[in-house]
């Protein structure tokens, strides 16, 4: 399995895999990356995360409870994105989207066919394991800003190992339901979901790389040679 071995090569390569080989990552390799990534910083050292991770039976029964439950949706316990997004942020946005439908060939009027790639998100996009975020009611942004790093952290370690990701904000309608599942307290909130595993490089859904707005829009230097 190929091993990437420097920081910048991790971040070349990691990208949202939405197509998984159904093969096992060891239970062993999964620790060391929940374990290893907790290395991230956090503000006065909170370490705000809390992470479940299910593979195998575990979530088998996860997923089935979700395939009965998936037009059950629970009202989010925070916007995903802000009401009324603005530009350039909606641009972009909109921009993503239409890449990964035209990766597959589905239309814009072919509503059933997106329909159907996005509930992919419901399999983990057929990743062997699954990972959930969790974090304390009166956490603020902060913390949450903490956690971000925590699984980005992760998302290059597991990169390193030859894994993939998908983070997965998806599963803040079926907030709930996880929190049933995985018996979390009840002064928790799920932030989100994560897909890992080994990408299965012949899928079309993985043959494009999302966009970046230019430097230039978002970022300025002064007082540089
Ligand atoms: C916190 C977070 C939640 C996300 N939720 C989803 C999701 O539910 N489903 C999905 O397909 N992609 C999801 N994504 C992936 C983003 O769409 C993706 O990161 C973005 O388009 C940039 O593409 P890249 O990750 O391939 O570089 C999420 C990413 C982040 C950081």
């Amino acid at each position: 399995m190929t091993q990437y071995r420097t920081v910048s090569e991790a971040v070349q390569r990691r990208m949202s895999v939405r197509a998984f080989k159904p093969d096992p990552v060891p239970g062993a390799v999964v620790r060391e990356l929940i374990e290893a990534a907790a290395r991230a910083p956090s503000g006065g050292n909170l370490q705000p995360w809390v992470v479940h991770a299910l593979s195998g039976q575990p979530l088998a029964e996860f997923k089935a409870l979700v395939a009965s439950r998936l037009m059950d949706r629970d009202e989010p316990e925070y916007h995903v994105y802000p009401p009324n997004l603005w530009e350039p942020l909606r641009t972009r946005r909109y921009q993503v989207g239409e890449d990964l439908y035209a990766s597959l060939d589905i239309p814009r009027e072919d509503k059933l066919g997106r329909l159907q790639q996005f509930a992919k998100n419901a399999e983990f996009f057929g990743a062997p394991v699954a990972l959930f975020f969790s974090v304390h009611r009166d956490c603020g942004p902060p913390q949450w800003s903490d956690i971000g790093m925590y699984i980005q952290t992760l998302m290059l370690l597991a990169v390193e190992r030859g894994l993939d990701t998908c983070a997965q904000e998806f599963w803040s309608v079926y907030g709930k339901l996880i929190h049933g599942f995985l018996e979390l307290p009840q002064d928790h909130m799920l932030f989100c979901g994560l897909a890992l595993g080994w990408r299965d490089e012949d899928a079309a859904v993985n043959g494009w790389s999302s966009r970046r707005a230019p430097f230039d829009e978002w970022a300025t230097m002064r007082g540089f040679d």
